[in-house]
């Protein structure tokens, strides 16, 4: 069992760097994250970890710490419905608000390994020919750099695959390679990733019309959870949409966010536009 000590160490660590609160109660999952963490370290046990980490703590040693505390459970077209929603009533209307410019950009603010801004991707070259000559762009963002890695390779499992993507979608946008499928470059040229740490100013990264920031608000304590909505609403263009998952109500958003319902889809639509 980890020691008191420790947990309140490493709860501590990994809530100040990456906002993921592990309160009482959650020593079970830092335990046993922590431990897979020592076999790959080649690490005796927690306590020699431990000892480590709070005497020899070096940068790559915190980052694999953070890493082992993240969950990237993720899945193509996850609840499939926003996804509908962006089809039928979203990308629409953000067309015609964006006529001039010609420009649309999505955020996928909590990306894991890339599910569900290939998702947004697919969701544009099978429905939107007409953006073709438009400058679309897909942001892919994930404090984890394994799963960044992996967005920007595009490659899958079949079991990662048969995860919600349907077998068409599959054979139209991917190409098999070996026991692997790979993300055709006609969804590939509309994405990119980066790693980004929602904790950190979203500087640099320009304003968007869409945000996904689904099923990660949940890690965070409420504190947590105010700063980074408001940069989010910061960061959206007046008439832009902010997606949160299924489980997950904002607290005290931005009086300029109105909550909008499309059938079993809520998300919040920025003022303006
Ligand atoms: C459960 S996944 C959600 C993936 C995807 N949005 C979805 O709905 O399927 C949560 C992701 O949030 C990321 N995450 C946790 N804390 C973060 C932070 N402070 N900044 C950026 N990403 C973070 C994790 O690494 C993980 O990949």
């Amino acid at each position: 069992m980890i020691k008191p000590e420790q947990f309140k160490f490493f709860s501590q660590l990994v809530k100040d760097s990456s906002g993921i609160a592990l309160s009482t109660g959650k020593e079970y999952l830092l335990e046993s994250r922590l431990n897979e963490l020592c076999k790959v370290l080649g690490l005796k046990n927690i306590d020699s970890l431990y000892q480590q980490a709070k005497f020899k703590m070096t940068p790559k040693l915190k980052e694999q710490i953070i890493e082992a505390m993240t969950t990237n459970e993720t899945y193509f077209f996850r609840d499939q419905h926003p996804f509908d929603t962006l089809k039928n009533h979203i990308i629409k209307e953000l067309m015609e608000k964006n006529q001039s410019k010609k420009e649309l950009r999505f955020w996928s603010a909590a990306a894991s390994t890339g599910q569900e801004a290939y998702s947004i991707a697919m969701i544009i070259q099978e429905h939107f020919p007409q953006l073709a000559n438009w400058k679309v762009e897909i942001l892919g963002t994930d404090i984890s750099r394994q799963a960044i890695e992996k967005a920007q390779a595009g490659r899958y499992t079949q079991v990662e695959v048969n995860r919600g993507l349907p077998v068409t979608m599959l054979i139209k946008y991917f190409k098999q390679q070996g026991a692997f499928w790979i993300a055709q470059d006609k969804l590939k040229k509309l994405v990119h990733f980066k790693t980004f740490n929602l904790l950190n100013p979203f500087i640099g990264l320009g304003q968007f019309d869409c945000i996904f920031c689904r099923y990660v608000l949940i890690y965070f304590d409420q504190e947590t959870k105010k700063k980074i909505t408001d940069k989010l609403v910061k960061v959206l263009r007046p008439g832009g949409y902010l997606f949160f998952g299924a489980t997950e109500t904002p607290v005290g958003l931005d009086p300029s966010m109105k909550r909008v319902t499309f059938g079993k889809t809520v998300c919040w639509k920025k003022a303006g536009g």
